[in-house]
């Protein structure tokens, strides 16, 4: 495994349209855990490949649901990972919900997002097999963020409310996709 540069604005590979995996190959499997590595030393709770300059329907997340608004009692659920492969979602909620969000891919802004509330998400594992996964809150909006990379289309795209982030505000590694 190793730690791939993460690609940047404005960098074309961003806006392409990423391919979808034809068949699950040692390459694929290598990208996805390179991948999986980036986005923990980055830190960050989301990666697409796309942001690893590959343009290809590969995408990871690791997040520990409602970890965003945990009471500081409440026992922390354990992180989970998950790797897609050809996602899409196949169902959403009509409501939406305002977020704030970064990407790693540029770096040091913020935006407000608009996304939907929950979703569901058909793709593939890592092995080829398909699942379908149902997430809300900001689970969801990691997956409609990742998913958006694949599509060629950045948060900046969803919204006019960006601002920088100052040196003294850091931006939070679980709000950065
Ligand atoms: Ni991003």
């Amino acid at each position: 495994m190793s730690i791939r540069p993460i690609v940047t604005v404005p960098d074309p590979v961003l806006r392409e349209k990423a391919k979808p995996v034809r068949k699950i190959t040692p390459e694929i499997q290598n990208l996805i855990d390179d991948m999986i590595e980036t986005m923990r030393q980055a830190p960050g709770v989301g990666l697409a490949a796309p942001q690893v300059g590959v343009g290809m329907q590969v995408m990871v997340v690791e997040y520990a649901e409602g970890s965003e608004n945990a009471d500081a009692d409440a026992e922390p659920k354990p992180k989970k990972l998950y790797t897609l492969v050809n996602p899409k979602i196949s169902r959403h909620s009509k409501e939406t919900e305002l977020g704030k969000e970064g990407c790693l891919s540029i770096p040091d802004y913020m935006g407000e997002v608009e996304r939907y509330g929950t979703v569901t998400v058909k793709s593939l594992d890592r092995h080829g097999k398909s699942f379908k996964l149902k997430a809300r809150g900001w689970l969801a909006r990691i997956f409609q963020h990742e998913i958006d990379h694949l599509n060629g289309v950045l948060f900046i795209d969803r919204t006019e409310n960006v601002w920088k982030v100052e040196p003294e505000e850091a931006q939070e590694a679980s709000e950065t996709v």
